[in-house]
């Protein structure tokens, strides 16, 4: 029987259909699937499991704001998000949804079982909920609070920005307290559990040693969520449902357990810094309560940063990767990502990066070195690449110990998944290649009929070479080595388990004519239309129009502005009028809560009429008088709640989810038409 292969489970976070995934959260996407690609080319049974986390108030509430269930809402994004890791060739097992019938059969069980054994008991929760980030947060966790005039606490901000409010309801909880102890000591004996080291150390800093809370396990504040079997009315709360996937996913608590057998525990969960605490916290306790083996290792990596901090979309500064991969290729993509992410740590994208990583990496250092061995084989050798025979020069037996020391230190820095110092590894030998010619010097050897010898070993040493760097990217790029190997006219299946310089066949024939794999860029150029990509990608009209177009209930596609789905051509855009109106009164509309009835100088005939869902941020909204705003005025006119509304107003909406009308200056005309 043949031996059967050491088995490698590794898994990305699930992630929140409620927007588009940017390069950042590609990153996650990425790294796992480098990972996973490199585990089995070392010979490795590899299950690699990403999906989506589908349940929570915030779906709920962004499907009701689009007037669209929250079903067919997860559905669709879904269905994008499957799409984009298609586009950036993911090669996951599975993917999963936290709405599939057997995860949410399979986590209602799951609760069952902990509230029976005793671990969740029903209790009250009081607490300052941030919808946004759907968790609760204590008074002293808040970045901001708002006080009456007697010191009360009536709001604030969560850490992340966005507005908290006081909630109570009825909840089950998971009783953490109880297995503090426990899990302090787990972390003693296993020391490597939370990787890099520094986070293990936060989380008991932060989280453990001052007390671990019970942890708020169900909600009744909405519905779209696996409801709790012995008391319906409760949905389990998201982190238990999000957590499970990863057994779930193996078919834990279903009839057909194979998987898990197999694969279970998970050799690494890989996720981003914010989401450690859930995953080395709550996930080892709840699958210890359950009598199941922990995961080996969590990795949290950092955060992909713009200059100006993370990327939002108010920020306008979000990168969505199709665009660079529909330009650059997704090569220059998956490879920039995984470079530009120091071990652990947060990088920064730039524009200016990402063109040098792609013109001095790409295509000079390797593209070049391909090209000029190409042309050399050619040109000395007839097209056939020599013999491999070690030892003619110290120069050749430098090549190729340098490259030994490459693949050993390529592949243990792969197997502590520090990416971006394995990737510098590989470019050690693509400069001692470059460098080894220059060493050599072919075109002067060729002069000399003497030096043949030495000639042809340099040909087949930089081929041998360049071999070896096709099959280490090939992880990370999963273009290049195959245009690499076509080339140079190899054959060979990847295989990093046993690769070795000199093995290269014998007589292969390279290409007549080089192929540059990766064109070089005009820096400037490239990097204005990443730039301009950057602002495009969150028009402030297209959203704010979409804002209030889901706030309304209008139908979004009955206009044809931009959303965040899709890109309208220019043609579309230019049917849209947009123009500078002056507010000349505001009041609430009856019986609807968000709504503020404007009446405006648009330069028309007669006043015009606006209703915006705006009425939240606007509690003094007649200090809105006189002011100057945009609108859209060439949308079909809609009825709500009675009243006429001829237009949009444009709004930007802020990090913490607050929004504010667009006001232009004064002395604009009324009714002037923007360009
Ligand atoms: N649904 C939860 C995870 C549940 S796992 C049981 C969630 N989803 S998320 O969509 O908000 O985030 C998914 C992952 O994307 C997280 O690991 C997060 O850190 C990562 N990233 C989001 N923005 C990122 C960057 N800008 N840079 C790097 N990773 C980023 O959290």
């Amino acid at each position: 029987m043949a031996e059967s292969k050491p088995t490698y489970y590794i898994t990305t976070p699930i992630y929140y259909p409620s927007g588009r995934l940017h390069i950042g959260n590609s990153y996650t996407t990425i790294a796992c699937d480098a990972e996973a690609r490199f585990k089995r080319a070392m010979g490795f049974d590899v299950f690699f499991l990403t999906g989506t986390d589908e349940h929570g108030l915030k779906i709920e509430q962004k499907a009701e704001a689009l007037s669209t269930t929250p079903q067919a809402y997860v559905d669709d994004m879904a269905a994008q998000i499957k799409k984009l890791w298609q586009t950036l060739e993911i090669s996951n097992d599975q993917f999963i949804r936290t709405t599939d019938d057997y995860h949410e059969e399979a986590v209602a069980e799951i609760f069952d079982r902990l509230l029976k054994q005793g671990d969740i008991y029903l209790g009250e929760y009081e607490g300052w909920y941030s919808v946004s980030d759907e968790e609760y947060f204590t008074e002293s966790q808040l970045a901001e609070v708002y006080k009456d005039e007697n010191g009360k606490v009536t709001g604030g901000k969560a850490p992340s920005g966005h507005e908290v409010q006081l909630v109570k309801e009825q909840s089950y909880f998971f009783k953490m307290s109880k297995y503090a102890d426990w899990l302090l000591q787990y972390y003693r004996e296993h020391p490597t559990f939370i990787q890099p080291e520094s986070r293990m150390n936060e989380m008991v800093k932060n989280f453990i040693e001052p007390g671990l809370e019970d942890l708020a396990v169900s909600r009744t504040t909405f519905n779209w969520g696996v409801p709790v079997k012995s008391d319906p009315k409760h949905v389990v709360y998201v982190w238990i449902d999000a957590l499970s996937n990863y057994i779930t996913a193996l078919g834990y608590g279903s009839n057909n357990q194979t998987n898990f057998d197999k694969y279970w525990p998970a050799d690494v969960h890989m996720v981003g810094k914010e989401i450690v605490r859930f995953h080395t916290i709550y996930w080892p306790i709840i699958l210890h309560a359950l009598g199941l083996p922990l995961p080996k290792q969590v990795f949290g990596h950092g955060w992909l940063l713009m200059k100006n901090g993370k990327m939002s979309k108010s920020k306008g500064n979000v990168i969505y990767p199709e665009t660079l991969v529909e330009r650059y290729g997704l090569d220059a993509v998956r490879y920039y990502l995984l470079k530009a992410m120091p071990y652990g740590n947060d990088g920064i994208f730039t524009p200016e990066d990402f063109v040098d990583r792609v013109n001095y990496d790409l295509a000079n250092d390797l593209g070049n070195l391909l090209n000029r061995t190409v042309s050399m084989v050619n040109k000395y050798d007839d097209g056939i690449v020599p013999e491999l025979n070690s030892g003619i020069t110290d120069f050749d037996n430098e090549l190729e110990a340098t490259s030994n020391e490459v693949v050993t230190n390529f592949k243990s820095l792969m197997n502590e998944l520090h990416f971006s110092d394995a990737l510098s590894e590989v470019w050690k030998l693509v400069a001692a290649s470059n460098k080894y010619i220059d060493q050599t010097e072919p075109w002067v050897l060729a002069r000399d009929e003497a030096k043949k010898e030495q000639l042809d070993s340099v040909m087949a040493h930089l081929v041998a070479s360049l071999r070896v760097i096709a099959e280490l990217v090939s992880p990370v790029m999963t273009h290049a080595p195959k245009e690499i190997f076509a080339q140079l006219g190899i054959h060979d299946e990847i295989d990093l388990t046993n690769l070795a310089f000199t093995d290269l066949q014998s007589g292969i024939k390279v290409a007549e004519k080089g192929q540059p794999i990766f064109p070089r860029l005009d820096t400037e150029e490239e990097v204005a239309f990443i730039k301009e990509q950057m602002t495009k990608s969150d028009k402030a009209k297209g959203r704010a129009a979409m804002k209030e177009a889901a706030e309304n209930n209008f139908d979004p596609n009955e206009t044809e502005l931009a959303s965040d789905k899709k890109e309208v051509r220019f043609d579309a855009f230019e049917k849209i009028e947009l123009k500078v109106a002056q507010v000349k009164s505001v009041q609430k509309v009856e019986g609807a809560d968000k709504l503020l009835q404007f009446r405006l100088d648009a330069g028309d005939d007669g006043d015009r009429q606006i209703l915006s869902g705006i009425a939240q941020w606007y509690p003094d909204f007649n200090k809105l008088v006189g002011k100057k705003v945009i609108i859209v005025a060439n949308l079909k006119p809609r009825k709500m709640k009675g009243e006429v509304s001829q237009g949009m107003l444009l709004s930007v909406e802020h990090d913490n989810g607050d929004v504010e009308l667009v006001i232009v200056p004064e002395h604009l005309p009324n009714g002037s038409t923007l360009e």
